[in-house]
C-alpha cells in the first residue's frame, strides 16, 4: 500500500526515511516532518525514562488525577511533560490536546498542527514492567495560520488526520507511523540512539484467531458483544489481553486479531477517548488493511463533541470486525 516511488530497504533510518518521503510531495514544507521527528525525540526520551522506572523513584501514584477523575501516575504526567515540550520547541504545533491535560493547551498561533497525544497508554501496567505506549494524531489547523486556535481546530474527524503513530514500549522499543500512505514501523536501537524500519508497509491479516477484551466486565456488556465473544469460543480462538492498548493492537496488526472495548455498566460509552486514542488506531489500521468501529459507525467518521469523549471501540482485521459488527444489526 505505501506509495511505491520509492521502496525504502529494511534498516532506513527514520530521519533518511522521513527525508526521503518528504522529497516526493511536491510543494511539501518539511514541518510535518520536523513534527514526526520532534515526536520520535520525545520518545527516546520517554523510553529512557521508563527503562530506569523500577530504579528511580518514578513508578506510582503522584496524587492527583486527571479530568477523568483517573489516578495519574508520575509517568503519565512526566511523559506528558516530554511530548508537549518537544512539540512546543519545533513551533510546528499550534495546540496539543492531551489525556492529562482538561483543556487545549495553546503553543504557537503560527503553528499549522494540532496534536491529540495519549502521552502514556497502559498506566495500569507501568509498576508491573509490562509494555505500554504513546498514541498519537496529527490534523492540520483549519482556522488561519496566526489567529487564536478555536475548538473547531481541534474538534475534527478521525478522517482529517494528516498523520498518526503510535510508540510501543516493549520488548524493543518501536514507532509506527502513517501518514495515509500506508504504515510502517521502525525499530529504536537504544545503543546507537536511532530508530530503523524494521516493519515495511505494514498490513494486518484479513482474517485472525485472537481476541482482545477485558472478559471481566463480560456481564455488563451489550447483547452483541456477549455473542461474539461466544462465536470466538466456538470458534476456538485465543484471548489475550494485555490491558495496554497499544500492546493489544500492536500485536493484533501483526498477527491478526480484533481488540474490543465495549459500553460496561461502569463506562456507558466504553472506556477508550476518541481523539487521544481511537482515531489515530482507527487510520492505522485502515491504512494496514483492517476497520475500526463502534460497532454501530466508522470511528473516522465520528463528529468529536467534546475532547475527551469515550466510544466504544472494535478494531483489528476486516473479516473479525465485520462479523462482530454484523451482530449488531
Ligand atoms: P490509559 O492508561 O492511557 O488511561 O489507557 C488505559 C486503557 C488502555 O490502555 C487499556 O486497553 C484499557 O485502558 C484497559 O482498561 P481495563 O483495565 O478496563 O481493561
Ligand atoms: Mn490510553
Ligand atoms: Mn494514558
Amino acid at each position: 500500500m505505501e506509495d511505491s516511488r520509492i521502496a525504502l530497504p529494511i534498516g532506513t533510518t527514520l530521519d533518511r526515511y522521513i527525508k526521503k518521503k518528504q522529497d516526493e510531495f511536491q510543494f511539501a514544507t518539511g514541518e510535518l516532518s520536523q513534527l514526526l521527528r520532534d515526536i520520535a525525540l520525545a520518545g527516546k526520551v520517554v523510553n529512557r525514562e521508563i527503562n530506569k522506572a523500577g530504579l528511580i523513584n518514578i513508578i506510582g501514584a503522584i496524587g492527583t488525577q486527571n479530568v477523568q477523575g483517573e489516578d495519574q501516575q508520575k509517568l503519565d504526567v512526566l511523559a506528558n511533560i516530554r511530548f508537549t515540550r518537544a512539540l512546543s520547541k519545533g513551533g510546528e504545533a499550534c495546540a496539543v490536546i492531551s489525556e492529562e491535560d482538561d483543556e487545549i493547551v495553546d503553543l504557537n498561533n503560527n503553528g499549522r498542527y494540532v496534536i491529540a497525544i495519549d502521552p502514556l497508554d497502559g498506566s495500569s501496567n507501568i509498576d508491573v514492567n509490562v509494555s505500554i505506549g504513546t498514541i498519537f494524531s496529527v490534523f492540520r489547523r483549519v482556522t488561519p495560520v496566526g489567529s487564536p486556535i478555536q475548538e473547531t481546530d481541534v474538534l475534527q474527524k478521525g478522517a482529517e488526520q494528516v498523520a498518526a503513530g503510535y510508540l510501543l514500549y516493549g520488548s524493543s522499543t518501536m514507532l509506527v507511523y502513517t501518514t495515509g500512505h500506508g504504515v510502517n514501523g521502525f525499530t529504536y536501537e537504544p545503543s546507537l540512539g536511532e530508530y530503523f524500519l524494521s516493519h515495511p508497509d505494514m498490513s494486518i491479516p484479513e482474517d485472525g484467531k485472537v481476541y482482545s477484551i477485558n472478559e471481566g466486565s463480560y456481564t455488563s456488556f451489550p447483547k452483541p458483544v456477549k455473542e461474539y465473544i461466544e462465536f470466538c469460543k466456538q470458534n476456538n480462538f485465543s484471548a489475550r489481553y494485555i490491558g495496554s492498548l497499544v500492546a493489544d493492537f500492536h500485536r493484533n496488526l501483526l498477527k491478526g486479531g480484533i481488540y474490543i472495548y465495549p459500553q460496561t455498566a461502569k463506562d456507558p460509552n466504553g472506556k477508550l477517548r476518541l481523539m487521544y486514542e481511537c482515531n489515530a488506531l482507527a487510520f492505522i489500521i485502515e491504512q494496514a488493511g483492517g476497520l475500526a468501529s463502534t460497532g454501530r459507525q466508522r470511528v473516522l467518521d465520528i463528529d468529536p463533541k467534546e475532547l475527551h469523549e469515550r466510544v466504544p471501540f472494535f478494531v483489528g482485521s476486516k473479516n473479525m470486525v465485520e462479523k462482530a459488527i454484523s451482530l449488531f444489526k
